[in-house]
């Protein structure tokens, strides 16, 4: 004889169902697509310090440390490189930065030295060692509003913590000359880049 189940019981099973159809294998693979980050401006023109950048795509973390540059190097910490996502996977398609891209450069101080050359030594070795954050620089592609500096604006939201809340684009004789100068993709130094190098890894 068959028994009354319980509606409660029926719904936990429909959940369950639906649940199961919801993660089928597949979907966890789907970028979130192109949902974007877009800059934000202020009514003057200035850039807004971008939000949620330490969950941006990673690229790299050049170094030029002190003991390498004469006792005092321009920039001597880390240099971590960050994409806004959608951008990203719009860069991946097509080959481009598209208006609107994004790059965060977070500077992080390496751990106070132990030795004559910067260093120290940590249980993995002898070498430098992220420590506190410690100011931005980014670019953002925008072409219409940028076209004296070849399509980027650049900004600097402070070299000490904590952040600016908004920058000023700065001028091509402070920042753009060199990036039009040397770096290897529309003012990107792709070259230290290998995920943006070879657009192709995953
Ligand atoms: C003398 C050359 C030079 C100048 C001037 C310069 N940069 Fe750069 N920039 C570089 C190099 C080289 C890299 C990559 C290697 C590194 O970070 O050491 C870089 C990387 C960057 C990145 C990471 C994304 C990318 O394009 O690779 C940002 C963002 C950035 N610079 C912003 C700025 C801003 C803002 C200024 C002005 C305040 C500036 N740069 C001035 C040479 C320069």
């Amino acid at each position: 004889m068959l028994k009354k189940v319980p509606v409660a019981a029926l719904a936990i099973g429909v959940a369950a169902l639906v649940g199961l159809a919801a993660s089928r294998p597949g979907d966890a693979q789907t970028p979130a697509a192109q949902q974007r980050y877009l800059p934000e401006w202020t009514a003057n023109g200035d850039l807004v310090l971008p939000k949620g950048f330490h969950r941006w795509v990673f690229v790299g973390s050049p170094l030029t440390p002190n003991a390498l540059n004469g006792g005092k190097a321009n920039f001597p910490e880390f240099h971590n490189v960050y994409i806004e996502p959608g951008s990203y996977e719009i860069y991946k398609q097509t080959g481009e930065f598209p208006e609107g891209t994004i790059f965060f450069k977070e500077l992080q101080l390496t751990l106070p030295a132990e030795n004559p050359d910067g260093s120290r030594t940590e249980p993995s070795g002898r070498g430098f060692f992220g420590g506190p954050f410690n100011g931005a620089d980014v670019t953002v592609k925008d072409t219409k509003r940028f076209a004296d500096t070849g399509g980027w604006g650049y900004f600097n939201f402070h070299h000490y913590e904590p952040k600016a809340a908004t920058a000023k684009a700065l001028p091509k004789s402070e920042c753009a000359y060199c990036h039009m100068a040397s770096a290897k993709k529309d003012e990107v130094w792709t070259q230290f880049y290998p995920l943006l190098d070879n657009p192709k890894l995953d």
